[in-house]
C-alpha cells in the first residue's frame, strides 16, 4: 500500500490525465464557464483560448446549435443501443460525415474517443487482409513521435517513448517510419516544408526486411500534433501513398486533430490531396461537447469484411455507446454549425494572417523554430539545459496567468484556435507570447 503522507484536500480524489499532478495540485488552474473564444475563471476573468479546449472546440464554446440539440435530445432519446438496434440520428450523421470525406469512404463506424478509433482502424485493417485470404498481412507501421492516443493498439504504433515504455511489450509485430522532424533543414518553414520527402522511403526498408506478405497498414498522423505541430514536407504523404499501393497496404491517416477545418479544409486527406483508405476522427466531430469517434473506411475494404463474413455479424467489434443518441445530435449540430458559418473556409482565409502573424515570433527570446499550417502552429523554444519542458511549462503557467490558453508539449507551444477567432484576437495571442517569453529565464 502507498503510504498517505499528503492531507487529503479536495482536489485529491481526481487523478488527473496527462498532467504533473502535484505540480497542479499545488497550484491549481480551474474553469467554470466557456463562450466563444473564451474561457471564465471562478472570478469570470475571461482566458483567451488559443487551443479550442484541447484541439477540439473547433467552432468555439457553447454554440447555441449544438447546446439546443443536445439538450433536446436527452429528454426525446437519451439512450439507445447500437447493437443490432438503431436510431435515426446515427444513420444520418454517417451520411453527414460521409459527404465530407475523401471519395470512397463512405462507411463509418462510430466510437467514443480519437483512441478508440485508432483501435477500431487498426483491427478494420486486420479484418480486412484476413477477408481476403491474407491472415499473414499482420504488421503494423507507426512512425516515430506520432500519437495515436492510448489504446494499447495506439500506443503501440505511437512514437512517443514515454507513452510506450512503461506498458510491457505492446503489441507485437509493429514497426516504426522515421519522424520528418529536421530543424536543420527545415526550421522556419511556412506552411509543408520543403526537405524531407525521401523518408517516406524508409517504408520500402521496412517492407523490404519484412516481405509485403505480413504488412497490414501504415498509420500516420497527415499533421502530427501532440508531438508538437510536425507538418509533413512536400511531396512526403504522396510518396507514401504510393509505396502502400503497389504493396497493397492499407495507408491509415489519423485525423483526430486534423479533421474538421483545423488545417483548412474537412480533412488533411482533401487539403493534401492524398487519399487514404481509413481516417480516424474524433474530437472537432461534436465540437469537443459530447466524445466520439468515428472511422470513415473505403466502402471496397467495407465490402470485403462483409462479403467475407462465415457468421451473421461481420465484425465483431463495437461499443456500448457507438453513436449514442448525444453525441449524434451534437455531431450533426456541429457539422450544421460549420457549413452555415462556413468555417473550414474562414480557417483557409485566414491562413495568410495566421502565418505572418505567428512567424513574427521567430526572433523572440527562446524561439529556435516557427512552423505553421491552417489554424495551427508550433513554437519550438531552446530548451534549458538539462531541464527540458520546464521553460514551456512556465510559459504555460504566465500565459495562463495573463489570460490566455495555450498547450505545450516537451518545449514546444502549440496553438490551434476556434475557426471563429478573430485578427484582433490572434494579435493578442502573438503579443502575449512574445512578452512572455521575454520575463521567463
Ligand atoms: C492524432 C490523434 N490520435 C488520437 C488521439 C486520441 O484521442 P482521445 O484523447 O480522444 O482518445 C489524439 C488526441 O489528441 C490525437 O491527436
Amino acid at each position: 500500500m502507498p503510504s498517505q503522507t499528503n492531507a487529503r484536500t479536495d482536489l485529491d480524489a481526481f487523478w488527473m490525465p496527462f498532467t504533473p499532478n502535484r505540480r497542479f495540485k499545488a497550484n491549481p488552474r480551474l474553469v467554470h464557464r466557456a463562450e466563444g473564444m473564451f474561457y471564465y475563471d471562478a472570478d469570470d476573468k475571461p482566458i483567451l483560448d488559443a487551443t479550442a479546449g484541447l484541439w477540439c472546440v473547433n467552432a468555439g464554446h457553447a454554440r447555441p446549435l449544438i447546446v439546443e440539440a443536445i439538450r433536446r435530445q436527452v429528454a426525446e432519446l437519451d439512450y439507445a443501443p447500437s447493437f443490432n438496434l438503431g436510431h435515426p440520428l446515427s444513420f444520418e450523421l454517417a451520411n453527414r460525415i460521409s459527404e465530407l470525406t475523401p471519395e470512397g469512404l463512405d462507411r463509418i463506424f462510430f466510437c467514443n474517443s480519437g483512441s478508440e478509433s485508432v483501435d477500431s482502424a487498426l483491427k478494420i485493417a486486420l479484418a480486412y487482409h484476413a477477408a481476403r485470404g491474407e491472415s499473414s498481412r499482420t504488421r503494423l507501421i507507426g512512425r516515430e513521435r506520432g500519437y495515436h492516443g492510448v489504446g494499447f493498439g495506439g500506443i503501440s504504433v505511437g512514437g512517443i517513448v514515454r507513452n510506450r515504455m512503461r506498458f510491457g511489450p505492446l503489441l507485437v509485430g509493429v514497426d516504426h517510419l522515421p519522424h520528418t522532424h529536421d530543424l536543420k533543414r527545415n526550421a522556419f518553414s511556412r506552411n509543408q516544408p520543403k526537405h524531407g520527402a525521401e523518408l517516406a522511403d524508409r517504408l520500402e526498408d521496412i517492407v523490404a526486411l519484412h516481405h509485403p506478405s505480413t504488412i497490414a497498414a501504415v498509420i500516420v498522423e497527415p499533421v502530427a500534433g501532440s508531438t508538437g505541430v510536425l507538418i509533413p514536407p512536400e511531396g512526403y504523404l504522396e510518396r507514401l501513398r504510393e509505396i502502400c499501393n503497389h504493396y497493397g497496404i492499407l495507408l491509415i491517416f489519423d485525423e483526430v486533430i486534423t479533421a474538421f477545418g483545423r488545417v483548412g479544409s474537412s480533412y488533411a486527406a482533401n487539403r493534401f490531396g492524398v487519399r487514404p483508405d481509413i481516417i480516424t476522427m474524433a474530437k472537432g466531430l461534436t465540437n469537443g461537447t459530447v466524445p466520439m469517434g468515428a472511422v470513415a473506411v473505403n466502402s471496397a475494404v467495407y465490402d470485403t469484411i462483409l462479403e467475407a463474413a462465415d457468421t451473421p455479424i461481420e465484425l465483431f467489434h463495437g461499443y456500448t455507446y457507438s453513436a449514442h443518441p448525444l453525441a449524434c445530435a451534437a455531431g450533426l449540430a456541429t457539422l450544421q454549425t460549420y457549413a452555415d458559418e462556413d468555417l473550414f473556409a474562414r480557417a483557409h482565409n485566414l491562413s495568410n494572417y495566421w502565418e505572418e502573424a505567428i512567424h513574427s515570433l521567430a526572433d523572440a527570446r527562446h524561439v529556435i523554430d516557427v512552423r505553421n499550417l491552417g489554424l495551427i502552429a508550433g513554437i519550438e523554444l531552446e530548451p534549458r539545459k538539462g531541464k527540458a519542458t520546464e521553460r514551456a511549462l512556465e510559459a504555460y503557467d504566465t500565459c495562463f496567468d495573463r489570460g490566455l490558453l495555450i498547450r505545450v508539449t516537451g518545449d514546444i507551444i502549440a496553438l490551434s484556435p476556434p475557426l471563429i477567432v478573430e485578427k484582433d484576437q490572434i494579435d493578442r495571442m502573438v503579443t502575449t507570447i512574445r512578452d512572455v517569453l521575454s520575463k521567463i529565464p
